[in-house]
């Protein structure tokens, strides 16, 4: 077991001073990147994507180049061992011998934390299935700091897929750590935010309301976070036909909105906000990519070369049952541990987060 590694797996498993420490570092690094061009040389980062991705892949891989550093990897696991029926546990286990951080994406949730319980190196999480996405929670942390110059106060709207949508989630966790910070869900009743994230909304005393009206819901806004619709995560095409283009932003609904509201979106964009809109000031999508690779240049020189900071990667216990999520890791590499925490009558898959009744 690796638990004495800096993983990034969840962003809350830090302190928020932990997270403002990387965004400073970010934003230093934005100021004077030559000042950290040989940082990391003879250092190697793995990159294992399992599933599809440009920003995130490539602005890790940027952000390795750019420290000094060099890069190994796989952004198509058809053309690694994976295609031969290699278990994630042995994947990780050798790359990790071979690389001093490991990257990884994968539809399952709870992917990254089974990789970082066999790998030899830190392991950064970089979206596991329809979870989390600490590395686009940084990213977008960065973004406000720079350009709204604040993370609490602020009322944030966001609008699309918050069910499936894994950046809402490791965002409104993290947002929901700063002093007063209003959330406005918007989507439509079959893609609301899961009930596990408003349990942590309601431990942190966030305001927060649900609504179906974007166009209503805008002029209080001080942010507004596009979301795309996460069509490879619905149990149909036919699901995801009636669900797509519900939300589209465009330069009339902008009328509505504060002079000063900023409009993110963690990328890509399908066809939920117009094309007209990337030309108004407020939309700050295309800039916020490129902090990503600024706070990713931070995240990967504090994992490497900072050893103050442990984590723990289970807290729980181990229990009989199974964790009822189809798309839990635990369900698929049957080796792992069955690791709940326990809550009230619940019991918490330290994996995926999905409840099930402790009976
Ligand atoms: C997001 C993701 O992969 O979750 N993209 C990204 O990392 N920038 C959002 C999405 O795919 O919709």
């Amino acid at each position: 077991m690796s638990e004495n590694h800096l993983n990034l797996i969840d962003l809350n498993d830090y302190p928020v001073s932990f997270w403002n420490e990387i965004i400073e570092l970010g934003h230093k690094i934005r100021c004077a990147p030559q000042d950290y061009a040989s940082k990391l040389s003879g250092k190697i980062m793995a990159t294992l994507f399992y599933e599809p991705s440009t920003r995130t892949q490539m602005s890790f891989q940027t952000a390795m180049l750019r420290l000094g550093g060099s890069i190994i990897g796989f952004d198509n696991p058809s053309t690694s061992s994976v295609a031969k029926g290699e278990s994630l546990k042995d994947t990780t286990k050798i790359v990790s011998s071979y690389a001093d951080v490991l990257v990884i994406r994968h539809p399952i949730a709870g992917a990254a934390k089974a990789a970082a319980l066999t790998a030899d190196c830190p392991v950064i999480n970089a979206g596991d299935g329809g979870h989390l996405h600490p590395t686009q929670t940084l990213t977008d942390l960065l973004t406000l700091r720079e350009e709204k110059g604040r993370l609490d106060n602020l009322t944030i709207g966001l609008c699309g897929d918050l069910k499936n949508g894994r950046t809402v989630h490791s965002l409104v966790k993290a947002m929901s750590c700063y002093k007063n910070n209003k959330f406005v869900f918007i989507s439509t009743e079959s893609l609301k935010l899961p009930s596990y994230i408003k349990d942590v909304l309601a431990v942190n005393g966030s305001e927060y309301k649900e609504v179906s009206n974007l166009e209503d819901a805008i002029g209080e806004l001080d942010v507004l976070y596009m979301t795309r619709i996460q069509r490879e995560r619905f149990a149909s095409e036919q699901d995801y036909q009636r669900q797509k283009d519900v939300y589209v932003l465009d330069s009339f609904k902008m009328l509505k909105a504060k002079r000063d509201m900023i409009v993110m979106h963690p990328l890509p964009r399908v066809d939920e906000i117009t094309n007209e809109v990337d030309k108004d000031p407020r939309a700050m999508y295309f800039k916020q990519a490129q902090y990503g690779m600024y706070v990713r240049m931070a995240l990967i020189l504090t994992i490497i070369t900072n050893a103050t900071h442990r984590s723990k990667l289970l807290f729980g216990k181990e229990y009989k049952v199974s964790c009822p999520n189809s798309k839990c890791i635990t369900n698929c590499e049957h080796y792992l541990p069955h690791s709940f925490v326990g809550v009230g009558d619940n019991l918490i898959c330290e994996f995926c987060d999905e409840r099930t009744l402790n009976s």
